[in-house]
């Protein structure tokens, strides 16, 4: 059975992190929030410990983990030289919605970097996420605590959904925030390369470090991606997806050929489209771009896929949050409409 703990912010129950913190430094895996989705957490220099997370997400083996720690000086263990540059946007952005690749040391087991000479670092703004961290005095191992192919969890219950009867505890404290992942960013050469667009968007990046490349396997379907895990195919709803562009009239068009299919239509879009869309399960993403990343992930979980054929998405500009919305978004969708 799945332990789990309910945190209130403003009154940390230090019980609940003593527990946690206890079951993961005796090797178990421990889902708890952070500031961007829930991660999925395990002793990272417990090889044992670590394939305990891949089992219960049936992750593929050669997706590397992501280390998260406290402090700056615990991140600071896991890597022998931060480069310039590295320093720069540890300084700037943590702890933050960032994970900065840097040459691995060897202080993690080997499958969490699954054979690479990289590790990925992450210091999560999370007041639960750092009390744990601060108990555990390890580095943890963590992925989103999502099964793999799900989208990632933005609440307990997403975790539960996935997960339960096969982690050793889940704590729950609410809601995430930002609702999509951290910016993985390759700091291992003089340029940085954006590999994940997340939390930190390109525009903050580049008003502490100048010139900011992003990888092209991400703009490309050709490339190979340098971010193992951004190959595969996430967060496929069971029903198809197709990203409209548009006005809400030609959304409504696209609508309403489908009715005349017999099909029935899921649609998300941003509250003041949705409000004007006639579909047969509307899912509203909330007010702003943030709002939107916020809950794209929830939306996805929230559609009776037995009562609808096709789901219709807004999309969203390429600024801001809306990078790593729209970067979700295609992976989740099948076709694009451009009217
Ligand atoms: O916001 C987040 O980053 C969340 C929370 C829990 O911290 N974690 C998360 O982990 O999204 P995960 O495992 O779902 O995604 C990590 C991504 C994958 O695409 C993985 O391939 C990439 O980071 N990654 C990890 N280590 C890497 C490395 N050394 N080199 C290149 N990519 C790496
Ligand atoms: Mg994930």
């Amino acid at each position: 059975e799945t332990k789990r703990w309910t945190i209130h912010h403003d009154d940390m129950d230090q019980q609940a992190i003593n527990d946690a913190s206890g079951l993961l430094r005796n090797g178990w895996t421990v889902a708890f929030p952070t500031e961007t989705v829930y991660g999925l957490g395990a002793d990272a220099t417990n090889e044992a410990a670590v394939s305990g997370i891949f089992r219960a997400k049936e992750r593929p083996e050669d997706n590397p983990l992501i280390a998260h720690v406290a402090t700056k000086q615990q991140l600071r263990r896991l890597t022998d030289e931060p480069s310039p540059v590295a320093e720069q946007l540890i300084n700037a952005f943590m702890p933050g919605p960032i994970t900065l690749v840097l040459p691995e040391n060897g202080t993690c087991a080997r499958n969490v970097t699954a054979g690479l000479s990289t590790i990925g670092v992450r210091i999560p703004d999370h007041p639960v996420a750092q009390a744990l961290l601060e108990a555990c005095d390890t580095p943890i191992a963590a992925p989103s605590a999502n099964l793999s192919g799900k989208p990632s969890p933005t609440i307990a219950e997403h975790v539960w959904a996935d997960l339960h009867g096969k982690i050793a505890g889940l704590v729950d404290a609410g809601p995430t925030g930002v609702g999509v992942e951290s910016t993985v960013i390759d700091c291992t050469q003089d340029i940085p390369v954006i590999l994940r667009p997340g939390g930190i968007t390109k525009e903050q990046l580049e008003t502490v470090c100048g010139t900011v490349m992003v990888d092209p396997a991400l703009a490309t379907t050709g490339e190979k991606p340098k971010a193992p895990g951004m190959k595969y195919t996430h967060y496929a709803p069971d029903v198809p997806m197709w990203l409209v562009d548009g006005s809400a009239a030609a959304i409504q068009a696209v609508i309403d050929r489908q009715h005349r299919h017999n099909k029935r239509v899921g649609v998300m879009a941003q509250t003041q489209m949705a409000a004007r869309l006639k579909a047969d399960n509307v899912i509203p993403l909330g007010s702003d771009l943030s709002e939107v990343a916020a809950s794209i992930y929830d939306a996805l979980r929230l559609f009776k896929y037995e009562d609808i054929d096709v789901i219709l998405c807004e999309t969203f500009p390429k600024t801001n949050i809306g990078q790593a919305v729209m970067n979700r978004l295609q992976k989740a969708a099948s076709d694009y409409i451009s009217p």
